[in-house]
């Protein structure tokens, strides 16, 4: 199948790599860079596990092609701590204990960090709103808004 070489910064780091054109930015994520943060769910865009940020703005990893990415800045839950101090956010997660199984977490929290970027924080039915793209099946949805209320200040 025909290839291409793709040229991106994932976390901080430029990355080069050669992938079958049909490569979902997730599976370079996962399979090429061994960065297994973000979450194959349904691997269809109804689930949100793999929501990372492409030059700042949430998408869906699984429906996004890895060779439309060329010079792009990817942001995945292993770029977000900077050394040992957590990302606002993810300290959020804790003192909120949003999350049981932690599966759908990275993705939250990228869709939390973009929702916040983006101002969608105003009240906690926005919040609800603006990450209604991510599906938790422990139903930790309030505390989940809760923690992005609280980083959003
Ligand atoms: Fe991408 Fe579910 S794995 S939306």
């Amino acid at each position: 199948p025909p290839s291409s070489r793709v040229s991106l910064t994932v976390n901080g780091t430029r990355r080069t790599v050669t992938v079958d054109n049909r490569t979902s930015l997730l599976d370079l994520l996962r399979e090429h860079l061994g960065l297994t943060g973000s979450k194959k769910g349904c691997n269809a865009g109804a689930c949100g596990a793999c929501t990372v940020l492409v030059d700042g703005r949430r998408v869906n990893a699984c429906l996004t092609l890895a060779v439309r990415l060329e010079g792009t800045e990817v942001t995945t839950i292993e770029g977000l701590a900077e050394g040992d101090q957590l990302h606002p956010l993810q300290q959020a997660f804790i003192e909120q204990d949003a999350f049981q199984c932690g599966y759908c977490t990275p993705g939250q929290i990228l869709s939390g960090v973009g929702c916040i970027q983006e101002g969608h924080t105003g009240s906690p039915e926005e919040i609800r709103e603006w990450m209604s793209g991510n599906i938790c099946r422990c139903g930790c949805y309030v505390k989940i808004v809760r923690a992005v209320e609280q980083t959003a200040g």
